[in-house]
């Protein structure tokens, strides 16, 4: 029998502890604008029941059809690993009656999705998505909103190069005239269409449209686009939307092919693309979806809502030569020494009175090592500070700094001590 290989599955990684200060930085950020704009976080779990994406998602999308996690489990049911966030929002939003909440009511999440995509840079299998929706706002501020929040995330983030190109793909009065029309065009050049395209065409021409294959990009160069069919409501919201970015100085490109990959959009769509990324370049995406709640059994209620991929936006920061967090491990805390009897005596109670001040400190666990041993050990656990705390020092009421990072030492009175260290530590922002 072969070796056991217990390695992960492919598309999905681990995040390891050197990679977590952007973690953390990108989810401050998006805590601190959430507040600021005036978002609330809604937690929803990672399973759901696959019909929930079926209906809400679309049936013929690839998400649903290609790419969905979809398992039975021991009680029979059809289960999703979610692959997206919006319709589990908007789920959880008919699940708990919160369209009897003051309108609108603005939510944010924060969490892992899962799409069983081919791999490839910033395409993975397992991946993170911050997202924002607004519920019960019709008019065209709140796209405005939502697209200034999203565009406050990246910038505030310092993501540098991005583009947010937008569309509007019309609503169920216009759409059956614009589907008909991509219908008749493009059955006039099946044969210049991809395998998969052949048969979208059938089911969801829109999508032809979206199709990064080089054979299809030239056929949907000449094909009608759903700015053409535009009803004069979807015109005039699209314009009022437009006028407002302008108002806010949010610069835009309209690119009349943009039809997002997901069925709920009515109206405003738009993504923000990255010139760094390569063919993965889309940080992210979103829009209007007027009867997903609707659908989803609740009563008529307008959303709009985007999701941006965190790995994407790391992996843009992190090109940048200003990536705004550590990339490596940066050194912090004390690493509480003794030397001698006099000293461990001691050392549990200072590590103890440091850890309730707010500095992290450290020791080491093994009993009675050499104090080359314990400076060592606090060298290599990354430790800023070293504390020693000698017999000698002691008896004068004082104990020995050492900073690990410049190599040098001093001492400093006992009661002064733990008021320097917590200074130190906060980078004297207490
Ligand atoms: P989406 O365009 O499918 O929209 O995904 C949003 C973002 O998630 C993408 O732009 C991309 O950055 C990231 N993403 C998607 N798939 C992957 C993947 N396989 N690997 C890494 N990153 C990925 C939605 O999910 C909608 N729910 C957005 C929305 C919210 N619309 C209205 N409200």
């Amino acid at each position: 029998m072969g070796k056991l290989d217990l390695r992960l599955p492919p598309g999905v990684k681990d995040i390891l502890p050197e990679e977590i200060p952007g973690w953390h930085y990108l989810e401050d950020v998006v805590r601190e604008l959430a507040l600021l704009y005036r978002f609330h976080e809604i937690r929803t779990p990672i399973l759901e029941k696959a019909l929930l994406f079926k209906r809400g998602v679309g049936e013929t999308t690839d998400i649903v059809l290609k790419e969905m996690y979809v398992f039975k489990d021991r009680g029979g049911r059809e289960l999703a690993l979610r692959p997206e966030g919006t319709a589990p929002i908007v789920r959880a939003y008919v699940e708990h009656g919160l369209h009897t909440r003051p309108q609108p009511l603005k939510l944010y999440y924060l969490g892992p999705m899962f799409r069983h995509d081919r791999p490839q840079m910033g395409r993975s299998r397992q991946f993170h998505q911050f997202g924002a929706e607004i519920f019960g706002a019709p008019g065209p501020l709140a796209d405005a909103e939502i697209i200034a929040f999203l565009s406050a995330f990246l910038s505030r983030a310092g993501v540098r190069d991005w583009e947010l190109e937008l569309n509007s793909v019309g609503c169920p009065e216009c759409r059956p005239r614009l589907l008909a029309a991509l219908q008749d065009y493009f059955r006039a050049h099946l044969t210049e269409l991809c395998p998969d395209c052949r048969q979208r065409l059938e089911r969801n021409p829109l999508r032809v449209l979206d199709c990064k294959e080089a054979v299809c990009q030239e056929v949907v160069q000449r094909a009608p686009t759903p700015m053409d069919y535009l009803c004069s409501r979807c015109q005039s919201h699209f314009a009022a939307v437009q006028e407002e970015l302008r108002g806010m100085e949010l610069p835009f490109r309209i690119n009349p092919r943009l039809v997002r990959g997901l069925d709920y959009y009515t109206g405003t769509a738009f993504e923000v693309l990255s010139s760094s990324l390569g063919a993965q370049n889309a940080l992210g995406g979103g829009g209007r979806y007027d009867y997903l709640v609707q659908e989803c059994g609740g009563p008529p209620t307008p959303g709009v809502g985007f999701a941006v991929g965190l790995e994407r936006v790391l992996l843009a920061l992190s090109k940048q030569p200003d990536c705004p967090f550590p990339t490596g491990e940066k050194r912090q805390g004390v690493f509480v020494v003794a030397p001698d009897e006099e000293g461990r005596r001691e050392q549990a109670r200072w590590v103890r009175r440091l850890r309730s001040a707010g500095v992290p400190s450290d020791r080491d666990y093994v009993a009675e090592r050499g104090l080359r041993a314990q400076l060592r050990q606090a060298d290599r656990m990354g430790a800023r500070w070293a504390l020693i705390l000698g017999s000698e020092e002691l008896a004068q009421g004082k104990v020995r700094l050492r900073d690990l990072e410049k190599g040098e030492q001093f001492d400093l009175p006992v009661e002064r001590v733990i008021d320097w260290l917590k200074t130190e530590a906060t980078g004297g922002k207490e």
